[in-house]
């Protein structure tokens, strides 16, 4: 069992110190969502393939902890042992400090309630025969939350806030734009107000020009409920709008995890820097972006050393002998042999500036 990560960086209550010079005042923010050491397994016909292994966590009150990394890294199996659609192979999950794993029926559905999840494809999520305002009642039906009436203005209430007119509440999903289904969405994974939301790729599927206003509602939401965001994109350039704190994956492992101006600014480690350097940039001055070489090694049949080494620029053959430990380096955690002197020289010249 690996510790939980608090080693050396700010929390996702302990924003770095902010431009003005001031500290955030909220670093006892309480922990609303804890991973310890969680690993997930599944059986696949070529043996067992490790989708998740000792990935550790805190996720406070009203803070962003994004998850990055390629396809298929383990982002959306987190997603799902978080909100307890499946359960861990191995390791412990907490939510508002209660040991998940161990519970059962009634009482984990229970738990289950106080973290949704937004997916990238809203209609994944709405029963496109079933009305706004349906949907919306539904979780507070269910859960016999309010009277009818009660119920049906806490709907209107939430397709106010969430920017769409109370009178289309009689529509379907098919009579609203893609970046309105995803508001839709977020008003029903909110019906039930849970301290936490597992968003994954929540604007991946929406054109360039709505993903910003759906990001701005997230923010706004955030504040106003105090949410905490569990917030999965592959894309840096959303990260970096909404991240206070960003753990970046490399084959089911945490390759680096820190606050977001450290990681984004200065990757210490090789797969970070890579990441970044893939990113095409909005500034047209800076460099084009360097495609990342090479494929992930099968989850089924993972290297024994460092996971990164056949694609790493600065592979030693240490790397391939000894897998490097998740430790506290410049104030995040980094699993790389060499994090120390990996400064990036091209830091903050890519992508997400
Ligand atoms: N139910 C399953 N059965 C077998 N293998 C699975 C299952 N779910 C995920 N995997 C495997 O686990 C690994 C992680 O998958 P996951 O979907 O979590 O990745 P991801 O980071 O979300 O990728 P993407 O960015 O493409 O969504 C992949 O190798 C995937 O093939
Ligand atoms: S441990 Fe070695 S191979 Fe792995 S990221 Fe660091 S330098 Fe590269
Ligand atoms: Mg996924």
């Amino acid at each position: 069992m690996t510790t939980v990560p608090d080693a050396g960086f700010p929390g996702p209550g302990q924003r770095p110190v902010q431009q003005d010079g001031s500290a955030h005042d909220e670093a006892d923010a309480a922990v609303v969502l804890e991973a310890r050491g969680l690993g997930r397994d599944y059986a696949v016909p070529r043996g067992m393939l490790r989708a998740v292994d000792e990935v550790s966590f805190r996720l406070r009150r009203g803070r962003t902890l994004a998850v990055v990394g390629e396809s298929g890294c383990g982002k959306s199996t987190l997603a799902r042992m978080a909100t307890l659609l499946e359960r861990p192979s191995r390791g412990e999950l907490l939510l508002a400090g209660q040991e998940t794993t161990a519970l059962h029926g009634r009482a984990r559905r229970a738990l289950g309630l106080s973290v949704q999840m937004v997916f990238q494809n809203p209609f994944g999520a709405l029963n496109p025969r079933q009305s706004v305002g349906a949907t919306l009642r539904e979780p507070l039906a269910i859960n016999r939350r309010g009277t009818r009436p009660e119920q049906a203005e806490a709907a209107r209430e939430m397709m106010r806030r969430v920017g769409l007119r109370p009178e289309q509440e009689a529509r379907t999903p098919h009579a609203f734009s893609g970046g309105q289904r995803q508001r839709i969405a977020i008003a029903r994974a909110l019906m039930l107000r849970p301290p936490v939301v597992v968003a994954d790729e929540p604007v991946s599927a929406l054109d360039v020009s709505i993903q910003a206003q759906v990001l701005n509602l997230l923010l706004d939401l955030q504040s106003e409920f105090g949410l905490a965001y569990l917030f999965i994109s592959h894309d840096l350039a959303v990260v970096r709008h909404v991240a206070d704190e960003v753990m970046v994956m490399y084959l089911g492992r945490v390759a680096e995890h820190g606050p977001a101006a450290a990681v984004l600014r200065q990757p210490r480690h090789p797969y970070t820097q890579a990441l970044l350097a893939a990113t095409p940039s909005l500034d047209p001055a800076r460099r084009a972006p360097v495609p990342l070489a090479g494929e992930m090694p099968s989850p089924v049949a993972p290297p024994s050393g460092c996971a990164f080494a056949a694609r790493c620029p600065r592979a030693e053959p240490v790397c391939r002998a000894e897998r490097p430990a998740l430790r506290a380096v410049a104030g995040r955690l980094a699993s790389c042999h060499f994090a120390e002197t990996t400064a990036s020289a091209t830091a903050g010249t890519h992508g997400v500036a």
